[in-house]
């Protein structure tokens, strides 16, 4: 089983690992990451080899400052503008990569463009002390559910890799909101942990809904699956379902449902995101066959949270 030591005690034991080429279960802001130094071949196969991912999907390089991402893609006034009002925190940019930019080819999968983000807290620390960044997917096996805890890390990888560095309960919940800048234009490759329309109020432009063709290919339909079936809108319940509930009105025959968590009593939005996948997860283990899930609205972090149960509830045949 792998280590878990907490962020206060595990910088060094992390750095070690990073600089022999192995891999690190971090946490970050959005969910916990599964990270390898992204200059090297070897440590980037050992992140799919552990995600036991069936294909090279593109990974996200995580930097420790505008420095260090400028030296791996080229931004444009707009990517700066974003990049500076959103790092260090929840939002991925896809940008155009620098030729001879160092990084390993296995990470963008072969890819002109490569995914740059800026993670707030101990991973931030920890590449900067590394002077390299991180590629980084979550830290869950190809096809579940992200971990929002160390010990869901552990549950899931333990036997796979050698540490766990613990950071509590990631705050944000998701992963991070993915938009491709394209000759000055944004689309929105994956909504994520912030809201499309807090980008679009920097930017000061509409993005783009609607990837042409796959450009995120991590984002095939049933991607986030778990284990049980997952029925959506759901307004009523039956005894042999769980219930991931939302906001202070329940579905009919609640109580007799096989399980009960509610993501936000008070219906805010936030607090669902950051609380979605654990919750999943734990209705999941309480052995019913569906989780039932009522309706969430779309607005602000609701695209989101919305795009990861449609993904959960997607048939099983396209697992990724
Ligand atoms: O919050 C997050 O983003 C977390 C934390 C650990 O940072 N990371 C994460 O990584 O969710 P991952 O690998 O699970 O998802 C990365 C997504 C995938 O859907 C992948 O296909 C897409 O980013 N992606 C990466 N590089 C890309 C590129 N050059 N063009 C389009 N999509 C890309
Ligand atoms: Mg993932």
């Amino acid at each position: 089983m792998a280590e878990i030591l907490a962020v206060g005690e595990a910088m060094e034991r992390a750095l070690a690992l990073l600089e022999a080429g192995d891999v690190v279960a971090i946490p970050t802001e959005t969910v916990y990451g599964l990270a390898g130094d992204a200059t090297n071949g070897v440590a980037v196969a050992r992140i799919f080899e552990a995600k036991g991912r069936p294909r090279f999907n593109p990974l996200i390089a995580h930097v420790a400052d505008l420095a260090m991402a400028n030296r791996i893609a080229e931004f444009d006034p707009l990517s700066t503008k974003l990049a500076g009002a959103f790092w260090p925190g929840p939002l991925t940019l896809v940008l155009p990569q620098r030729a001879e930019n160092n990084m390993h080819p296995l990470v963008t999968a072969g890819l002109d463009t490569i995914a740059l983000r800026m993670p707030r807290g101990f991973g931030g620390e920890l590449i900067a002390r590394l002077g390299r960044p991180l590629a980084a997917p979550s830290a869950n096996s190809s096809g579940k559910i992200s971990a929002t805890t160390a010990q869901a890390v552990e549950a899931d990888l333990g036997g796979k890799i050698k540490l766990v560095v613990d950071g509590g309960a990631t705050p944000v919940g998701l992963e991070s909101t993915i938009v491709k800048i394209e000759d000055g234009k944004l689309r929105l490759l994956r909504p994520g942990g912030i809201a499309a329309r807090e980008i679009e109020a920097i930017a000061g432009a509409k993005i783009v809904r609607g990837a042409a063709g796959i450009q995120a290919p991590g984002m095939l339909a049933s991607h986030y699956a778990p284990g049980a079936s997952v029925r959506l809108n759901a307004d009523r319940v039956a005894g042999d379902e769980a219930l991931l509930a939302f906001g202070r009105d329940r579905a009919e025959g609640w109580r007799g449902a096989v399980a009960v968590r509610n993501l936000s009593e008070a219906g805010d939005l936030r607090e669902a995101a950051a609380n979605l996948f654990a919750y999943m997860q734990a209705l999941d283990r309480s052995g019913a066959a569906t989780i039932a899930v009522e309706p969430i609205p779309l607005d602000g972090l609701g695209e989101a949270i919305n795009d990861r149960l449609a993904r959960a509830a997607a048939p099983r045949d396209k697992i990724d």
